[in-house]
């Protein structure tokens, strides 16, 4: 983890915390030791309900081969392209997964060269993820992110502090991220578009249904919405296995059905995506 200025807030008082040395403190006292890895652990142990909560690791690891291998890439790209003048104060990643997005974010704003020429527009990156390896995952690739593993329910950061948040098909608490987000802030939202991944879907369920539209988060207003939409082309046993790894289908599935799509050899399907800029109400 570099300098940088931190968001974090304590979990046991809700206060502001300040990095001293390997340590994140409060006024209060609480302390919360920084991982080797760099990141550090915001949820209270009464407060999970179990030691795993989130993605599990093997989900994370096939996410991060199958997002790396570029098959989001167009949708990472339209992304960036929305928020690109939006990128200064801080960012905030809820259920960041692996990273995969602030990493992209990240790099599109050093090469932007914003950052150095124009100081006042430096942007900070931080990503809160419920799952402890997805946090330490993304924070072992990157030392120019802030990672904490915390709760989308209650956000381990400062009232006010984040001018962009971002949600990539993870939990969004409407009250909470109206909390973090300055008045003048933005969020931005993905969530699956109606024909997302329809092919894979019908060799999950027996009734494949489109995927319904997910509601605007109590406490925003949307300023502009768009599908973003792409071909997706799954060549090899790996990848089409990579997919359903990562999503949740995997978890209604029978054994036999898990058996058989994980033998499936290829996949032409359609990934479909709804983008939302909100801001608050
Ligand atoms: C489908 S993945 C998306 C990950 C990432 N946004 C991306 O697009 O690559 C959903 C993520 O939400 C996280 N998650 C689930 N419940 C959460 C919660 N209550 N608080 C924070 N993160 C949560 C999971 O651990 C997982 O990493
Ligand atoms: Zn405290």
């Amino acid at each position: 983890m570099t300098q940088q200025q931190h968001i974090w807030m304590c979990p046991v008082c809700q206060q502001a915390l300040r990095l001293v040395d390997r340590q994140f403190l409060c006024a209060e006292g609480h302390s919360f030791d920084v991982a080797r890895e760099g990141y550090v652990n915001l949820v209270l142990a009464h407060q999970r309900s179990s030691s795993q909560a989130g993605d599990p690791p093997d989900s994370l690891r096939q996410r991060r081969l199958f997002l790396e291998a570029g098959y989001y890439e167009a949708l990472a790209n339209r992304v960036i392209e929305m928020v690109t003048s939006h990128l200064e104060g801080h960012v905030l990643d809820v259920g960041c997964g692996e990273g995969y997005l602030l990493r992209r974010l990240q790099t599109a704003a050093v090469a932007q060269g914003g950052n150095d020429a124009q100081p006042t527009r430096v942007a900070q990156f931080h990503g809160v993820d419920i799952s402890r390896e997805g946090v330490r995952m993304g924070a072992r690739m990157s030392e120019a992110i802030a990672f904490a593993v915390g709760n989308a329910y209650r956000l381990p950061v400062q009232a006010d502090s984040v001018r962009l948040c971002l949600v990539m098909m993870a939990p969004r608490e409407g009250a909470e991220i109206q909390r973090v987000l300055a008045a003048d802030g933005i969020l931005l939202c993905v969530t699956p578009g109606e024909g997302h991944l329809a092919n894979f879907r019908k060799l999950v369920y027996n009734d494949a249904r489109p995927h319904t539209p997910v509601e605007v988060p109590a406490g925003f207003h949307v300023v502009s919405e768009e599908p973003v939409s792409f071909p997706l082309n799954l060549t090899s046993k790996e990848s089409v296995s990579q997919l359903l790894e990562m999503t949740p289908y995997k978890w209604h599935m029978d054994p036999e059905t898990y058996q058989r799509v994980r033998g499936v050899e290829s996949l032409t399907d359609t990934a479909d995506f709804t983008v939302q800029l909100l801001r608050r109400a």
